[in-house]
């Protein structure tokens, strides 16, 4: 049996992963999946890219939308969006924060991977493959599914950037959303992740929601000055801007 642990949109959440972490044991799986956005909106970019960094050798982790966003303000390029001032903020914090050998580890970073597992071939994208930001939900058209699957080179597609959990079957197709481990978006303060079972070519997947000490990111925002709307998305659960 092969076990595969799938975070994403973790944005710098780092004790939201640390509950994970202690929940799960990650030394007992086969592969780490990362589906992006590493960065912004919580305080702790550099811990959660060193921690993926430790786990190199079984980790596979992506680029997602804000992580690229940073590489351009890295490169000097001009943020078009977002627009609002709380958020920019928080990309320019993160921005200052970084230390150089996460820069450079962000930036080795792919926008898409893929791995073979017992047989079974796996695609990784923050989106999907046609288009790395867009949003899938479990209510999104059956034919959308559909049009995904024909296409498809993998058996089992591991997305992220909607921020909510969902694993579909769709024309012998595999999609898997974990939810974002840092970010809710439904009202449900706590860390969102899923857990990939592979033997003898079956697939299984199990969702979960556990508490984390939401008490620690706000201490990160209130000790860095940061907009005050993310302290209460944090405790709410839910996107407010
Ligand atoms: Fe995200």
């Amino acid at each position: 049996m092969k076990k595969i642990l799938v975070l994403g949109d973790i944005h710098a959440n780092y004790p939201a992963l640390k509950a994970i972490q202690n929940y799960v044991r990650p030394n007992r799986y086969d592969r780490i999946i990362n589906t992006g956005d590493f960065t912004v909106y919580s305080t702790f970019p550099n811990e959660t890219i060193q921690w993926f960094r430790k786990k190199n050798k079984k980790s596979i982790c992506i680029l997602g939308n804000t992580d690229k966003r940073i590489i351009r303000i890295l490169k000097g390029k001009k943020l078009k969006r977002p627009k609002k001032e709380e958020k920019r903020v928080m990309y320019f914090w993160t921005f200052k924060n970084l230390l150089p050998e996460n820069v450079s580890y962000l930036k080795s970073l792919p926008k898409h991977s893929d791995f073979t597992i017992g047989n079974i071939r796996i695609g990784v994208f923050h989106g999907t493959f046609d288009d790395e930001d867009e949003s899938l939900f479990p209510g999104t058209p059956e034919r959308r599914f559909r049009k995904l699957a024909k296409d498809s080179l993998y058996q089992v597609h591991i997305m992220g950037h909607s921020h909510v959990p969902y694993y579909k079957i769709v024309d012998g197709v595999h999609f898997i959303n974990p939810g974002s481990v840092g970010r809710m978006f439904d009202g449900d303060p706590r860390t969102s992740f899923a857990v990939l079972n592979i033997s003898a070519g079956k697939i299984g997947v199990e969702h979960f929601r556990i508490p984390y000490q939401v008490e620690e990111v706000i201490k990160g925002l209130k000790k860095n000055n940061l907009p005050d709307i993310y302290t209460k998305m944090y405790r709410t659960g839910k996107k407010l801007n």
